[in-house]
């Protein structure tokens, strides 16, 4: 696909392409430093982290080994009711390793807080989380994330792994969408 030309339901590019790389970058410098010496699992949550994961793992300094976890939180009608699927679960069995988490955004925390629940209770050595987008404003769930690249505005985003109804995804920059091609629906 040709990214040279917007999107016609693209509003505007919030995330430019370079400043994402360097801030996968300099999370995966920090995730690097922190864990120097030892070996470090990332969880990536499909399919929205498929791409940040992929970026972050050829950045990282540090011995690493790579699953995936397939989640459902949004119903047909885009709003999260808080209520969270397991599609597939991990190959990997984490008890005493060191994991992270790594998820393309953070909305109502839901997602990320049942995940937190559920691997906790798998007894990891340690479990941190590494998201590259924050929507402050719509969080309904305290959380910690430990590696956070962009808090962003309540806007809906698509690119670098993102979607909008499963187009937009190969997007190299985070973009938000011109709302009345979401408010239809
Ligand atoms: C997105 C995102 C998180 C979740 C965050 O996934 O990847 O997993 O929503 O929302 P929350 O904080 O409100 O729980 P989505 O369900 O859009 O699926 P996808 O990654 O497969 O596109």
């Amino acid at each position: 696909m040709n990214h040279e030309t917007v999107p016609a339901d693209v509003d505007e590019i919030l995330i430019s392409q370079e400043s994402v790389r360097d801030v996968v970058r300099q999370m995966a410098a920090r995730i690097s430093q922190d864990y120097q010496g030892e070996k470090i699992l990332l969880v990536g949550i499909l399919k929205g982290a498929f791409i940040f994961l992929a970026d972050l793992s050829r950045y990282l300094t540090v011995e690493h080994q790579i699953d995936f976890m397939s989640l459902s939180s949004y119903g047909a009608t885009a709003t999260t009711a808080g209520e969270v699927r397991i599609i597939m679960d991990l190959r990997t069995y984490i008890r005493g390793k060191h994991v992270i988490v790594v998820e393309d955004i953070v909305d109502t925390g839901y997602t990320l807080r049942y995940l937190q629940q559920l691997l906790e209770a798998r007894e990891p050595a340690s479990l941190r989380t590494c998201v590259l987008l924050s929507k402050p404003d719509r969080r309904q769930v305290d959380l910690s994330i430990d590696y956070l690249g962009f808090e962003i505005p309540d806007r809906w985003v698509v690119g670098y792994g993102l979607d909008y109804a499963e187009r937009h995804r190969t997007l190299p920059y985070i973009a938000a969408l011109k709302p009345e091609v979401y408010q239809e629906d």
